[in-house]
């Protein structure tokens, strides 16, 4: 099994914060490979480094030492140009949203499939109804986040996550805010992508079997 059965892949991967007597070790000696297709549950008590974790993987922070090995593409050393191009093949869900509240919620979700370039904005106006649509908010396209519920606004930032088709989605701290809809729709969203032996290579918002992201090369 190689780089493509384990799409992020961590080797004696340290971590510190901080200078001089005041720095401090994050994490401690992680290894550990995550298979594609599996859905990966990362847990642990507060201040123990998960999101400190999540965001090496995530290619948000830099590796200091250590390895990762993101999508086949080692992140030590890994040039600005890499980490772009490897952010824009992962989806994040922020525990805060994060959405744009002068957006409506299809504007919103057109962004997470328009950074990715090559598609016009038809393309992405479809896709991102289309994803709005699966998880129940067909009625609040052109709703802003101001009008949304709570669990209203996660699933936005679910369908903007998603709509790009990532290579590797999650949410960064779900449970405590996490409405009892968004995170079953997240759960059953994923897993579809998530199971998907390769990316299709045509995008059509039509089905999500057949979706596809501009790839990141
Ligand atoms: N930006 C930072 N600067 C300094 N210390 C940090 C920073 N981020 C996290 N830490 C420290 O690193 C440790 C792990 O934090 P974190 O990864 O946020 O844990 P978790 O997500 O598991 O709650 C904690 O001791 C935290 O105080
Ligand atoms: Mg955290």
């Amino acid at each position: 099994m190689g780089d493509e059965d384990f799409p992020v892949q961590a080797r004696a991967l340290n971590h510190w914060f901080g200078r001089g007597e005041a720095r401090k070790q994050a994490l401690y000696d992680i290894n550990l490979r995550i298979a594609r297709g599996s859905l990966t549950v990362l847990v642990g008590p507060s201040g123990s480094g998960k999101t400190t974790l999540l965001t090496l993987l995530g290619c948000l922070r830099e590796v200091q030492q250590g390895s990762v090995v993101l999508l086949g593409h080692e992140l030590h050393g890994a040039t600005p140009a890499l980490a772009t191009a490897l952010r824009r093949r992962l989806g994040f869900i922020f525990q805060a949203h994060n959405l744009h509240e002068s957006l409506t919620a299809a504007q919103n979700v057109m962004m997470g499939v328009q950074v990715l370039g090559r598609v016009d904005k038809a393309q992405a106006q479809a896709a991102a109804a289309h994803v709005l649509g699966l998880l129940g908010l067909s009625e609040r396209l052109d709703y802003l986040p101001a009008n949304l519920s709570g669990g209203q606004k996660q699933r936005v930032a679910i369908a903007r996550a998603l709509v790009g088709t990532p290579s590797w989605c999650w949410p960064t701290n779900p449970p405590p805010r996490w409405t009892a809809t968004a995170a079953p729709m997240w759960w059953s969203c994923s897993s579809d992508w998530g199971r998907r032996a390769a990316p299709p290579r045509s995008w059509s918002p039509t089905t999500t079997a057949s979706w596809t992201a501009p790839t990141a090369s």
